[in-house]
This record gives C-alpha cells, structure tokens and sequence, in this order.
C-alpha cells in the first residue's frame, strides 16, 4: 500500500499529547502506522522566528515532521486569518469576523512555507490528505511546486452559504485553492450543497453528477464524510470511570439529584451564553426543578489570545455569577461553570452520570460531543440529549430532542421535557441514536476517506500505465 502523507495544524506528535488529544489524533496515527508515511505541520510552539527546517522525529514506520512558528507568523496565520477571518465566517458569525489584509498575508505565507519544507519530503507514489481551514492553500502551493500525487482535503468545519463566503474578500483564490485537491470532504449534505452551489453559480463550473465536479481546469470529487467516534472505546472509558474518584466524588455529591452537562471549549460557536440563559429561563419558567437540578458546564479555555475569545469569557464568568446570585441558595448551586481540561476517561463518566446531555452549538461542523455523550450511556438507564438542529451531528441523531439555541424559550422547554422524560422514551430515542454512532465510526470515516483518495491513480501508476 503507498504511503500515506498526513497535514494538519497542530500535529500530535506521541508523548507530546495533551490531556485532550484523543479520537481524531489516534486514528489518523493508525492509518499512517499501518502503511507508513509522514504527518506534517505545527509543532504547537512558538519562538521568535519561524524554524528554518522541521523538526523530525521517527517512530515506528510515521516520520513526525514539525514546523515551529515565529510569533509573526503565528499571529497573523493562526490567531490571525484562521481563527479571527476563516473560523467566525465559516460559522455564519460575519459580525466577529476581521478582514485584515496583513493576516491575510500572514495565511498565504505560512501556506507557502509549509509546502515549501513539505515538497522535498513526499514522494512519487504517496497520496496526500490535508485538514482543516488553516491549510486551504496547501493544495494549490504543492501543485505550483509540481505534486502531482493525489491530494485530498477535508474540512471539519461547517462550509458557508454562498452568500456568506462571498462577503471574504479572498473567497475567489480559496476556492481556487480548494479545487486543486482530487477528493474534498464535508461533514454534512448542507455544507457540500453550499460548496456546490459557489462552484456552480459563482465559478461557472459543471457539476457532472451528484459527486464529481469541473472547475478551474481541474475534476474534483466532493464529498459527505460525517465524523464519527469510537463508541465501544467511549464505552468502556465510561464504565471504567464509574470506579475512579473523581466520577464517584460527582455521583456522591449529586445524590438523587440529575445532573445536566455541557462539554465544549471555550468558544462564541459552541453557544454557551446562549445556553446559560436558556438555562435561566428553564429555571424561570419551572420553578419546581430549582434547588433540585444543577448544570455543570465544562470549558476549558481556548485561542486565549483572540480578542473574541477574551470577550466570551468575560461574558460566561459575568453570565455564571448572575445565574448563581440569583437562583443559588446555601445548600444547592444551579450552575457549576469551570474552565478546567478533564482526561477523556473522567468526562465519560460524568456524561455516564448526567441526566442531560446539553449540546447546543450556534453552528458546528459535526460536534463529537454529543456523540460521545450517547456513547457513554447506561444502556438501561440512558440520559436525554438535548441537541442544536445547527450542529452537522443532528443529521445523524435525529432522535435527540433538536433545537435552536437561540431559542431561549425552546432550549428551556426541552430541558424540562428531558428531565420528566419517561424512562422507557429515553431509552427508545437513545437506543436510535446509539446505533448511528456505533455504525458510523471514526474508522469508518478514514477508510471511507481514504478508498475515495486511494481510488485517484498516483503519477507512478499513471506512468506505468497501471
Ligand atoms: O474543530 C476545528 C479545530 O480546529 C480542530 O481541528 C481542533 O482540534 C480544534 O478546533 C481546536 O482548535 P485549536 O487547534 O485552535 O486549539
């Protein structure tokens, strides 16, 4: 089997992770373990300059090749042009987005560098897959550089309503960009159709069937590639953490009172202030679950140095204290809000132990959260998940109760109903969602990935006349 070439942001290298890096990062590891082949990108660091050369590292058949970035580039490509243009546009947040042509800049140069200490690494017959909005351009840069090997890229963010991406100035060039790779992928049938339709209306280019499309002078494939989890791994972290300390400290503290829990980072996407005041608004409008149902929110902090991500903070801490002046009493807290990282295994049992799993996005690519809620669960005794209709995830759990967070009044009134669900309900709808996760697994999602990409002939086999 040719070899892989992996390009993603950040890169996890092993030994290096943190506490978080879990799902994504292992199953991308295996797939390069098992036919060898490099994962380039950020090394995560820092320094006054961006590194000449990346630094390698060789485990086992995977070359780890990292790249540290000076503070420069670090600002204007990550904090900058990624996550203060790409990510608050590609989340329908126009009003956050920052179109500062020097990030911009920033961007397409750490692009180009990147493709630049990546050229010499690939070789005649490797496919290469890229991640995420950060590398858009990569694509573009390594054919300039003369790649001719099958590239793929998948985006694991939600892909904007052409309207939407119309409003960036360099939409026309990212595009572009996007259709010098053989195999794209989206999360869900919304962002493939908004994608389709700027090709279709804005490019001119011929869409051939449902899949496969011709733009700037290239046939693409474009396709639904909906993220999944390994929920027998979730799973079994659950029950495990049933006999660790901190799952058996909550369950003690709550004692028969349910719990409802929301995981997220710290970020304006994920719909937590619209959250904690849907969450006053439940408490406002059925009183009788006051002093008995607490809400813990999980956010461990995130792109501290964005200014947007300094405002949402503020307005959580501002938000939180508010909600527990108002309703907390001496002997029951409503809102327990903490910004601290928990391992994997631990918030498995916390899910294991909540009521209701609380999954309420403005907008979201796919959200594992939810699907690692589900798969948590006691499969006699399952929670309610209470999920945003915005979140890619709620094409497949369906049987979740959907919402619109923005619908304060809405988000309370399933909160409540999730709470007096009856038990034989809870298991009916989780039994529906429980059987989606399991079946559409992370591996299912690499090896569907990787087949489409493996089906593009390499210049080798084109040359052989294979
Ligand atoms: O969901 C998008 C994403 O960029 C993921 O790829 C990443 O794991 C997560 O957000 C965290 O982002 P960051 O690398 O900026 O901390």
């Amino acid at each position: 089997m040719s070899r892989l070439v992996v390009v993603s942001n950040r890169v996890a290298v092993p030994d290096a992770q943190s506490a978080t890096s879990g799902g994504l990062a292992v199953a991308l590891r295996d797939a390069l373990q098992s036919c060898g082949g490099i994962w380039f990108g950020w090394s995560g660091r820092t320094a006054a300059h961006t590194a000449d050369e990346p630094t390698i590292a060789q485990v086992g058949p995977v070359t780890y090749a990292t790249v540290d970035l000076g503070r420069k580039d670090y600002n204007e490509y990550y904090n900058g042009f990624a996550n203060r243009t790409l990510w608050p546009l590609f989340h329908y947040r126009l009003d956050l987005a920052d179109f500062s042509h020097e990030n911009y800049q920033g961007y397409r140069r750490v692009n180009s560098l990147f493709a630049e200490k990546l050229r010499p690494l690939i070789e005649d017959d490797d496919h290469v897959w890229v991640h995420d909005y950060h590398l858009i351009p990569l694509g573009l840069e390594l054919r300039a550089r003369g790649v001719e090997q099958p590239m793929g890229f998948y985006l694991h963010t939600p892909f904007p309503a052409m309207e939407v991406l119309l409003a960036l100035p360099s939409h026309e060039l990212l595009v572009k960009s996007l259709c010098a790779y053989d195999v794209l992928g989206f999360q869900t049938e919304n962002d493939l159709r908004a994608f389709r339709d700027y090709i279709h209306y804005e490019v001119g280019g011929d869409l051939l069937d449902d899949r496969t499309f011709q733009a700037h002078g290239r046939l693409v494939r474009a396709e639904v590639f909906p993220i999944g989890i390994e929920a027998g791994q979730m799973e079994a972290a659950a029950e495990r953490a049933m006999e660790l300390g901190a799952a058996r400290r909550l369950d003690r503290s709550l004692g028969t009172r349910p719990l409802m829990i929301g995981v997220d980072r710290l970020d304006y996407s994920k719909g937590i202030p619209e959250r904690f005041r849907s969450f006053e608004r439940f408490l406002d409008t059925y009183p009788d679950h006051r002093g008995q149902v607490s809400m813990m929110q999980i956010a461990p902090l995130s792109r501290s140095e964005v200014p947007e991500y300094k405002t949402i903070r503020e307005t959580l801490e501002g938000l939180a204290g508010y909600i527990n002046g108002r309703y907390g009493d001496f002997d029951w807290m409503p809102l327990h809000y903490l910004t601290k990282n928990f391992q994997r295994e631990t918030l498995a049992g916390f899910f294991r132990l909540s009521r209701v799993g609380v999954v309420t996005p403005l907008r979201d690519g796919m959200n594992l959260v939810a699907k690692e809620y589900v798969a948590s669960q006691d499969p006699n005794y399952p929670g309610v998940l209470v999920l945003s209709r915005f979140a890619g995830a709620a094409r497949e759990l369906d049987a979740a109760l959907l919402v619109n967070p923005l619908d304060h009044d809405g988000v309370a009134a399933a909160l409540n109903k999730a709470l007096i669900m009856s038990l034989d309900e809870r298991r009916e709808r989780w039994n529906a969602m429980y059987a989606r996760v399991r079946e559409n697994s992370l591996e299912r999602w690499r090896e569907r990935f990787l087949t489409a990409l493996r089906a593009v002939p390499t210049p080798l086999a084109v040359r052989s006349g294979a």
